[in-house]
């Protein structure tokens, strides 16, 4: 089938559909409509075809060795109506230059630059960027993407790495993967988006899995996820409350130093001072140096000993 096709969905359909019922004289490439009933082949004005297009525009020629100009892939733009599958039918600018003519993805709010690309790209992990967080801050697929001129290795992304892409708005957390306690991200074993998906998610913070912070830790960490016969509350309820998950200049990520980050919750009066009063260390503070409290609280994250209502075991 050598003919191409004009396929409705695409929101790109109703500005095509508009130049095809108003410009007249129309000596355009022959298109089968692939909408309502099939087989009508009409000559559908205001499409000129790539060759047309890169007559003009050379440069572009490199689309072809990347998936969205492979012609044999039945989903690519190529296999529709090339250029014009993403720039729009381009007839009134191929005949005139003027750049005020054609989409250009720079002038469209980021809305209708998105939406050309989600009308292939809405399923799986892009079935949640509508209504998504960088989807309302008013970033758009080619925010991050760039599909003439890609920088990185795989995914078509404008900087060469993943994490320069979220640098350039996230330097906080960015940072904080710089610090000693980090999960291996820096070291390339992981990514901002082994937790995060860029595109949306039904989870908090466009984490990936679950519907909970702690689902997302616990689809690696598995042996965090309980349940247990006695669990930490403040465990149940988040693994934030003790970690950060970006990294930090205490052990293990904890948002603080022990025993200060326990006695954040739990008052350090008596225990475990009078332990340490009666090994006669220093002066009776109530506060423990060091790992202090995991050291006899050992299985902080919950316990399944029968007699471990307090972690010891
Ligand atoms: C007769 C030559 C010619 C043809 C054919 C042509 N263009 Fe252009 N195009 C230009 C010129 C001139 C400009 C403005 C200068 C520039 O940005 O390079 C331009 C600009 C553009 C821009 C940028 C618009 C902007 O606002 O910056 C896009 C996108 C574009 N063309 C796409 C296309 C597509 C898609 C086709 C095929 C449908 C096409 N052009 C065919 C000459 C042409
Ligand atoms: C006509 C359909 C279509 C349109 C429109 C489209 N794409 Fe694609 N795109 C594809 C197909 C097909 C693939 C191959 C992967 C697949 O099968 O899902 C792909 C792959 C990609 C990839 C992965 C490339 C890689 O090397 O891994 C990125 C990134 C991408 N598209 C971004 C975009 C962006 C950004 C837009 C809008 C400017 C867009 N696409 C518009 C069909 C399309
Ligand atoms: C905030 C930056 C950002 C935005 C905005 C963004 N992406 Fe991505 N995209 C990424 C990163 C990073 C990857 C690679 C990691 C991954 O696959 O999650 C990626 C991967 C992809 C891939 C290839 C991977 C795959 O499995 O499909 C496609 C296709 C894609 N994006 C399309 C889109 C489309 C369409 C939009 C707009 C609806 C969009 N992206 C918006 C950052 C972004
Ligand atoms: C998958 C959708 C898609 C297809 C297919 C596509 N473009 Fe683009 N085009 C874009 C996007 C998005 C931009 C914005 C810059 C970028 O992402 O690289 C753009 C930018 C441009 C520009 C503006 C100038 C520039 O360098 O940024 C020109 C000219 C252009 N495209 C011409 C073409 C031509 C010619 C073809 C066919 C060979 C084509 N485009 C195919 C999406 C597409
Ligand atoms: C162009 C800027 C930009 C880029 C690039 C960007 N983001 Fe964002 N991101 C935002 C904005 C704006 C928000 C809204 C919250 C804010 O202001 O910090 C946000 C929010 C988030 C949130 C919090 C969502 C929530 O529900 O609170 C996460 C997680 C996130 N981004 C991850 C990423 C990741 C991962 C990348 C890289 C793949 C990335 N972002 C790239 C601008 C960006
Ligand atoms: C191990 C999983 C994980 C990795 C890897 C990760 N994040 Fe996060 N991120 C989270 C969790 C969990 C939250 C929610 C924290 C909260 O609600 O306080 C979060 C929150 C965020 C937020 C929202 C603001 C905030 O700090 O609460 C942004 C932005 C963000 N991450 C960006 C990034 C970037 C950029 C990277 C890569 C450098 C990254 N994340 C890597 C798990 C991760
Ligand atoms: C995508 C998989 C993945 C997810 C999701 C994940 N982690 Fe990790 N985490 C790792 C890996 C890999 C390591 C390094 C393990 C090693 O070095 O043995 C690690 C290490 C850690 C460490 C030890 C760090 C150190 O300094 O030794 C802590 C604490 C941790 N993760 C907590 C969390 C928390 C909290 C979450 C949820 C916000 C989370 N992780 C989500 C993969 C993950
Ligand atoms: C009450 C505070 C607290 C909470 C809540 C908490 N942790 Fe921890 N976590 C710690 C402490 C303290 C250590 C260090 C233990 C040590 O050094 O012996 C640690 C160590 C770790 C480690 C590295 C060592 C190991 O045991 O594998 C991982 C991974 C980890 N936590 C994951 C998680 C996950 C996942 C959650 C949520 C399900 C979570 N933590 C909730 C306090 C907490
Ligand atoms: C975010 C607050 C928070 C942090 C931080 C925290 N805990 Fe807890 N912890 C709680 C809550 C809430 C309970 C449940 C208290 C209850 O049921 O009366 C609890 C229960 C306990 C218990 C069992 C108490 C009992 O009476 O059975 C022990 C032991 C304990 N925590 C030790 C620690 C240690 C050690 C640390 C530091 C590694 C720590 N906790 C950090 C909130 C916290
Ligand atoms: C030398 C070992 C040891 C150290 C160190 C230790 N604990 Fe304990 N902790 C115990 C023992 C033993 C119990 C009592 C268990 C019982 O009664 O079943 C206990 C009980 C608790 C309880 C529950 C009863 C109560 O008093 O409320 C909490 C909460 C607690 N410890 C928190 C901490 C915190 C926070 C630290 C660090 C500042 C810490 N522990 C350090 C051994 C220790």
């Amino acid at each position: 089938m050598s003919q191409l096709r004009v396929v409705f969905a695409f929101a790109t359909a109703a500005f095509a559909y508009t130049l095809a019922v108003t410009t007249t004289a129309a000596p355009g490439g022959q298109v089968r409509l692939a909408a309502g009933q099939a087989g009508a082949v009409q000559t559908l004005s205001g499409y000129v075809g790539s060759d047309t297009c890169l007559g003009c525009h050379d440069d572009k020629q490199g689309m072809a060795g990347t998936i969205h100009g492979k012609a044999a892939h039945p989903r690519s733009p190529e296999a529709a109506q090339g250029c014009e599958t993403c720039h729009g039918p381009g007839q009134p600018h191929a005949e005139s230059g003027d750049p005020d003519l054609i989409r250009s993805f720079t002038a469209i709010p980021a809305r209708e630059a998105s939406a050309t690309c989600t009308s292939c790209h809405n399923r799986g992990v892009h079935s949640q960027w509508s209504g998504s967080m960088h989807d309302t801050r008013n970033l758009s697929c080619v925010t991050c993407h760039s599909v003439h001129s890609p920088q990185s290795e795989t995914a078509q992304l404008k900087t060469s790495s993943e994490i320069e892409t979220c640098a350039q708005c996230h330097k906080a957390q960015v940072l904080k993967v710089q610090r000693v306690a980090h999960m291996p991200v820096r070291e390339g074993k992981m990514t901002c988006t082994s937790c995060h998906n860029p595109h949306g998610s039904t989870n908090i913070r466009l984490l990936k899995v679950g519907n909970w912070v702690n689902e997302s830790c616990v689809s690696c960490h598995t042996e965090k996820r309980g349940p247990f016969l006695w669990e930490h509350a403040a465990g149940r309820e988040s693994c934030i409350s003790c970690h950060d998950p970006h990294g930090s200049s205490n052990d293990r990520m904890l948002i603080a130093k022990l025993p200060m980050l326990c006695q954040r919750c739990h008052i350090g009066t008596r225990h475990p001072s009078t332990i340490y009063d009666n090994l006669a260390v220093q002066n009776g503070s109530n506060r423990i140096i060091g790992r202090g409290c995991v050291n006899c609280h050992a299985q902080i994250h919950g316990s399944n000993h029968p007699s471990g209502s307090t972690f010891l075991r």
